[in-house]
């Protein structure tokens, strides 16, 4: 048994191994090559996170899947090149939108050189993945397109709130369905279409990224409170600061409003002032960190990587499907 990745898969067969890692070796290649540009300032910009590093989570989603066709088809590799591309562009664009300092445990792109140059890079780098695409065909180019719709969607919803009625946790998870679900889900659909799977588990596999996107989003938003700074390369906190109300803010603001509990409806106070003040923003964190919500937001987020374990039910018993299997459990797992 060997433990493959960041997510620590123990990968129980030899020949998968083998193939993850050589298919992830072959995506930092592809990485390193479409981040090159004739001008040395853009390649410094687009190399600096590929440089520092990130979990390869969705190339090896890609490569996961591709393992119910042929794992060496051509489109494979490039395919998972194209979703990490299109992550680390919104990556750039989202440290923007949040005012982010540091990701992948380095300056942010807009720390260091300003957000005029942190939003061209973003815009890049999707260039980038669009030429790496457009041989990929045009149904891989309609799936791409799609999936960014969906997730500029989701950025943009995220932005603007629920409309007026609208319950704040089902809009909460229309948001992480596109931010996060979208490309996730292409990642699996990638893989399998690229390998030349059936249509069947094709659609198997992209349900199963969906669900586990938002799993990973879920708990990513479970981070931001609970892990430190160290562990997740990002500032915790952030989107605190940022007045984007994840899910555990939002069980405290229910429970708050259904209980009234004074504890409770004093964290929410604190909640409601201006966290850019540093103490204050401590005090929300830490109060965040000993409630209840966050537990109840932990056990939502293992529901949903439950969810998307379920639905690899239908595929072939393989050691691919048990490291997908495995995986739902690391995603919720991680410490960054
Ligand atoms: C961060 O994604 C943004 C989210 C969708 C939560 P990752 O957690 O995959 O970031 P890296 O690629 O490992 O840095
Ligand atoms: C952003 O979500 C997801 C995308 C980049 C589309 P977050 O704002 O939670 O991501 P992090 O925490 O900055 O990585
Ligand atoms: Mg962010
Ligand atoms: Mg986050």
């Amino acid at each position: 048994m060997t433990v493959v990745g960041p997510f620590g898969l123990s990968v129980r067969d030899q020949a998968l191994e083998a193939d993850v890692q050589n298919g992830l070796s072959a995506v930092e290649a592809g990485l390193l090559e479409a981040t090159k540009s004739e001008v040395p300032f853009i390649t410094e910009s687009a190399q600096h996170l590929v440089r520092a590093g990130g979990k390869r989570f969705r190339p090896l989603l890609v490569m996961l899947a591709a393992q119910f066709g042929d794992p060496y088809a051509p489109g494979v590799v490039p395919s998972a090149v194209v979703v990490e591309l299109t992550h680390l562009a919104t990556l750039y664009h989202d440290d923007v939108m949040d005012e982010a300092d540091v990701r992948r445990g380095v300056a942010s792109a807009n720390a260091r050189w300003g957000n005029s140059v942190a939003v061209l890079t973003g815009d890049f780098l999707f260039a980038r993945a669009s030429h790496i695409l457009a041989d990929l065909g045009p149904e891989a180019v309609r799936i791409q397109a799609e999936a960014f719709e969906r997730l500029v969607t989701g950025q943009i919803l995220e932005t603007a709130g629920p409309r007026d009625g609208r319950d704040p946790v089902e809009h909460y998870l229309d948001v992480i369905g596109g931010k996060t679900g979208s490309l996730i889900a292409v990642s699996g659909r990638f893989g399998a279409m690229m390998s030349g799977a059936d249509d069947g588990i094709t659609d198997i596999l992209t349900q199963y990224g969906e669900r586990l996107g938002v799993a990973f989003q879920l708990a990513d938003d479970v981070l931001d409170i609970a892990s430190d700074s160290h562990e997740s390369g990002k500032t915790p906190g952030t989107d605190l600061r940022e007045g984007i109300p994840t899910l555990p803010v939002l069980h405290l603001r229910a429970r708050a409003a259904a209980e009234g509990r004074p504890e409770d409806l004093a964290l929410v106070a604190l909640l409601d002032g201006d966290l850019t003040d540093d103490a204050r923003h401590a005090e929300v964190l830490a109060g965040l960190r000993a409630h209840p919500a966050l537990e109840r937001a932990r056990r939502d987020t293992v529901r949903y990587a439950e969810e998307a374990r379920a639905m690899l039910a239908p595929l072939p018993e393989c050691y691919a499907k048990a490291a997908l299997e495995e995986l739902c459990d690391a995603v919720v797992h991680r410490a960054g």
